[in-house]
């Protein structure tokens, strides 16, 4: 094998001077023994230098004057050693080519001679006999001799030699030569155990970069793998989750329940995907309908209303979901028919936007919602919980500024600072759930609900370093972003 040959030979001799060479001594192709070298020189066995030469090869028409000899001499040859012979003569004798460079070249190196004073021109020898030194230095080049460098250059003009670059090695024992490398052993078997032989083994070294075997089989895609993390944050805090398994709902929990005037522009079909079957619901509580539309049209528990003609086909219609809050108001409707009891609720699930795609928005993306809803609570409470849940979400550094949702008073967009990308980001949108809403569901008078959302999409892609959303969801997404994502984790 060639690395033992290699090795061996450093053993005895102080340097392999030249790989080619070497690989022809010992019947190796010179590509495998400077992949060994390579190899070697990787682990320090040996030292390994690059040889880079130019040098001089023969082309065809150089390699068949060396067979055969030069044009000129072949011309020389064919005019008798005595006497003379005519130039037609001399031509019929020699293929065209052969004649046409030789006749110059002889001319040149003055070996014939033209009688011209006779009416036929007739050729002669001038001199006795001639040498094909050019015949003489393609062989020499073309065995690896040495050679006078002067006399290339008419061989170079004549095309008879090109220049080839050759790269090959020389090689000497390295910091770690030894005569035979023994593989280092990953394994220490029973077999070693048994035969005792583990004394003598060399273990390979842990490396402790290696990143391992990609496994097969399921994957799970970054928006579960930091929904589990969000979901473990609340459980954490004490929420419970809201079903939120229906992706259809109706526009009296979606909007109307939450106190959103029925010509608001998020009800328009521009917005929002309204369902053509079945377009619309069948099941609404109709007492608390009743004073639904009451405090839209004319109000009510000291709010004016909105002052409009509240229609119930409108609240009727089915559409997809813009957003869980929808599930907030059954859930906080629900919580009303009991006696009250305190509650933290969360929720992330898929909501829907008839938007125009780029890529920062999707038509379909996941929100993450929570509630706490108990007697009392304040705007401090609601700022102060929003510092422990972004906190835990690695987004310590929060700022609030005064918003606007049909369902909250007071309304706040959450901002964070991103120490990557050095600037406040909006992160969510929070709120203190206005009476208009939580009254008609019949929730005490003193019960306050603080809320907040946000969408999984957006501190997933930061957590990840995905810029467009597109390729973090829907159909153009990567399916090896999935298989290769890295485990990263939310948090400090
Ligand atoms: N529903 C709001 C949204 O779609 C988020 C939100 C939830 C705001 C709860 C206030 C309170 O962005």
């Amino acid at each position: 094998m060639a690395e033992e040959a290699i090795l061996a030979y450093l053993e005895k001799e102080e340097e392999i001077s030249n790989s080619e060479n070497f690989a022809q001594q010992f019947g190796f192709s010179h590509e495998e023994i400077l992949n060994v070298i390579r190899r070697l020189h990787g682990f320090k066995f040996v030292e390994a230098k690059d040889i880079r030469r130019e040098r001089w090869v023969l082309t065809e028409e150089g390699e068949t004057y060396a067979a055969v000899g030069s044009p000129e001499f072949q011309l020389f040859s064919a005019v008798p050693p005595e006497g003379i012979i005519a130039l037609e003569e001399l031509q019929k004798k020699l293929d065209p080519a052969v004649y046409k460079i030789g006749w110059q070249q002889a001319l040149k190196n003055k070996w014939v001679q033209m009688k011209t004073d006779v009416p036929m021109k007739d050729v002669s020898r001038k001199v006795q006999p001639a040498d094909d030194k050019v015949k003489d230095l393609l062989l020499r080049i073309q065995n690896n001799e040495v050679y006078c460098f002067e006399d290339i250059d008419a061989l170079k003009r004549r095309k008879l030699i090109i220049q080839q670059v050759w790269k090959g090695n020389s090689v000497r024992k390295g910091p770690k030569y030894a005569p035979i490398r023994k593989r280092a052993a990953t394994n220490l078997t029973r077999e070693n155990l048994q035969r005792g032989d583990w004394k003598e083994l060399e273990f390979k070294e842990y490396n402790f970069s290696a990143k391992g075997q990609p496994f097969e089989g399921g994957h799970l895609h970054p928006l579960l793998k930091v929904r589990r993390q969000v979901q473990t944050i609340f459980l954490n805090m004490g929420f419970e989750e809201m079903p939120t398994n229906n992706y259809v709902e109706s526009s009296f929990w979606n909007f109307d329940a939450l106190f959103q005037p029925q010509q608001h522009p998020a009800r328009d079909s521009h917005d929002t995907f309204f369902l053509k079957v079945p377009s619309t619901t069948k099941m609404l509580p109709e007492d608390y309908v009743e004073r639904v539309k009451e405090i839209h049209e004319s109000g009510g528990y000291q709010s004016r209303g909105y002052g409009y003609d509240w229609k119930r086909e409108e609240a009727n219609k089915n559409l997809l979901r813009t957003h869980t809050t929808a599930v907030s108001s059954r859930m906080l409707f629900a919580l009303a028919q009991k006696p009250f009891a305190p509650k933290k609720y969360y929720s992330i699930d898929r909501v829907f936007r008839n938007e125009a795609v780029d890529r920062t928005h999707l038509a379909e993306f996941h929100q993450i919602e929570g509630l706490i809803c108990d007697r009392g609570l304040t705007l401090g409470d609601l700022i102060g919980v929003l510092h422990d849940f972004f906190s835990r979400l690695g987004m310590s550094k929060l700022r609030f500024k005064p918003a606007y949702n049909p369902y909250t008073e007071p309304s706040m967009e959450i901002f964070s600072y991103h120490e990557g990308f050095k600037k406040w980001v909006e992160v969510g949108n929070s709120g203190m759930f206005r009476p208009e809403m939580l009254l008609p569901m019949g929730l005490p008078e003193d019960v306050r609900v603080i809320a907040w959302g946000l969408s999984l999409e957006r501190p997933t892609m930061i957590l990840y370093g995905i810029d467009n959303i597109r390729d973090l969801f829907g159909s153009k997404v990567d399916l090896s972003l999935i298989k290769r994502n890295p485990i990263c984790r939310l948090g400090l």
